[in-house]
């Protein structure tokens, strides 16, 4: 058997569309949905992330303003660019990449940015309304996952194992939660997990987001399990790829996300749909 592919570059595309025909109706009663991207340092990939982010906004007909700090900024500093930020009214969404230079407090910076604003879904806040059900908003990735879930018709996983490998603040424990929240049943393991093939091979959906090449081998999937792929990661060659070992997954698996083209472009358009939420509620 051969796996279908999940096509994120395209799934993302429709969503973006989406945004765009939504922000344009806004403009057009005054409030142009606006995201501010904080980057301090010169990390290089950081550096694309931001620039994607940026240029998908442009495309999208969202306002965006891209605000680079040299890598020595302070904390202190950065706190009151922040608050800045959040009494800006022409920003409804801030995101601060991650990761921040070593001086800087990650978290605290985060608790900093208004829940209002949390665009990422990363302050205390916004990780408590999605564990508790409230509105709230969702981090990207897990966001994205999930929709690539419901475009293959898994919107309600009532009597579907998901095994989330990872267990990140911002994507395995989010994304574990979202899927309970669709009612799967949930197993989380990480790496280190004693016989995790035990626990993949009983999944009908497994979500690997480890940062680390084939952390799921083919033997290691059950016959037509749905495979997301979160990892983003370099080959021998140099050549991008994720955590799962595509070219045996994908013989027995019954879906799968290539990377790239996958949950990459989904993370972006998922920022573009909270910074639309942002604005929409901002403006109602
Ligand atoms: N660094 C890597 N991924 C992310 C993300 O989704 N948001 C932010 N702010 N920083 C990141």
């Amino acid at each position: 058997m051969t796996a279908q592919l999940i096509d994120g570059n395209a799934l993302s595309r429709q969503l973006r569309a989406e945004v765009k025909a939504r922000a344009a109706a806004l403009t057009a009663r005054g409030t142009p949905p606006g995201l501010a991207v904080v980057l301090v340092g010169d990390n290089p990939a950081s550096q694309v992330y931001v620039r994607n982010k940026v240029k998908a906004c442009e495309e999208a007909g969202l306002h965006s303003v891209l605000e680079k700090y040299d890598a020595t900024l302070t904390e202190a500093a950065l706190l009151a660019r922040i608050d800045a930020l959040n009494a800006d009214r022409s920003i409804h969404g801030i995101l601060v990449q991650l990761p921040l230079p070593a001086h800087i407090d990650a978290q605290k910076v985060i608790e900093a940015i208004s829940p209002a604003k949390d665009v990422d879904g990363f302050h205390v806040a916004s990780a408590g309304a999605l564990m508790v059900g409230q509105p709230g908003f969702r981090p990207c990735t897990p966001y994205g996952c999930m929709k690539m879930l419901e475009a293959i018709g898994m919107k309600d996983l009532r009597g579907k194992h998901a095994v989330v490998i990872g267990r990140s603040n911002i994507v395995g424990k989010p994304m574990a939660l979202m899927l309970l929240a669709a009612n799967a049943t949930v197993t989380v393991c990480h790496s280190g997990t004693a016989d995790l093939a035990h626990f993949t091979r009983d999944a009908d959906i497994v979500v690997a987001a480890v940062g680390k090449r084939n952390v799921l081998t083919a033997g290691m999937v059950k016959p037509g399990a749905v495979v997301i792929d979160v990892g983003m990661n370099r080959d021998d060659a140099g050549k991008l790829c994720g955590d799962v070992d595509f070219a045996g997954v994908k013989e027995v698996a019954g879906w799968i996300t290539p990377v790239p083209g996958g949950v990459g472009p989904m993370t972006i358009a998922m920022l573009l749909v909270n910074t639309l939420e942002a604005a929409e509620r901002a403006s109602a």
